[in-house]
């Protein structure tokens, strides 16, 4: 049988989401192997769990690379060895440039803690919560030129009740994420998504 697909996931704290893809791996939910999580933070705890997986880490701080160009630069180059199928970004927290999208076109993934178009940015859960929404959720979607804009590929809801804080209502969100993001990832690099403009269907 072929090898497993290669991806690359890129973080930048905890990685519980880097952890779900792991473990989705290891179950055999998902067939895929990661070749690399690149890191922008050497603090990060999610490099200690790619560690602990074997999975080769790459971290470039941004003291050493204070640009976004001279970051890319390198990321590109080290990236272009594995041939990713899938690049992941898992709670990676700078923008990427449009050279960065054109170069790896429809093969980028984002997870957001909402329902977009519904509260882009940071601290998604909590714009729910200041907002008064009842219900938000969690999107994964190709990543495009645009902050958090590109077409989407899963989409589901999570309840937002009146005792909520930000931190039990991103258990609540975090809990989906580790279960949709890996099969977003399945369904993209066995090549069972159809884009079309802005829509994504399911092949
Ligand atoms: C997730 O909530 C994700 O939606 C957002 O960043 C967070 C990353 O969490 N983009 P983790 O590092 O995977 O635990």
């Amino acid at each position: 049988m072929n090898e497993p697909p290669p991806v690359v996931v890129l973080v930048s704290g905890q990685g519980t989401n880097l952890q779900a893809i792991i473990d989705a791996i290891q179950a055999g939910k998902l067939r895929a192997q990661i070749a690399l999580v690149v890191s922008n933070r050497p603090e990060a705890y999610a490099l200690q769990r790619a560690t602990q997986a074997k999975i080769p880490t790459l971290c470039l701080p941004r003291s050493e690379y204070p640009t976004r160009e001279a970051f890319e630069d390198r990321l590109l180059h080290d990236l272009a060895a594995t041939k990713p199928a899938a690049i992941v970004l898992a709670g990676f927290d700078r923008l990427i440039s449009s050279r960065f999208v054109s170069t790896y076109k429809n093969r980028i993934l984002n997870i957001h803690p909402a329902l977009l178009p519904s509260f882009p940015g940071l601290h998604a859960a909590k714009q729910a919560l200041d907002y008064g929404v009842k219900v938000t959720g969690v999107t994964i979607h190709i990543v495009d030129e645009g902050m958090d804009t590109g077409p989407i590929i899963l989409q589901e809801a999570v309840p937002i009740y009146d005792d909520d804080t930000e931190e039990t209502l991103l258990e609540r969100i975090h809990a989906l994420e580790h279960r949709l993001y890996p099969e977003a990832i399945g369904l993209l690099v066995d090549k069972r998504l159809e884009i079309d403009g802005r829509v994504v269907r399911r092949l």
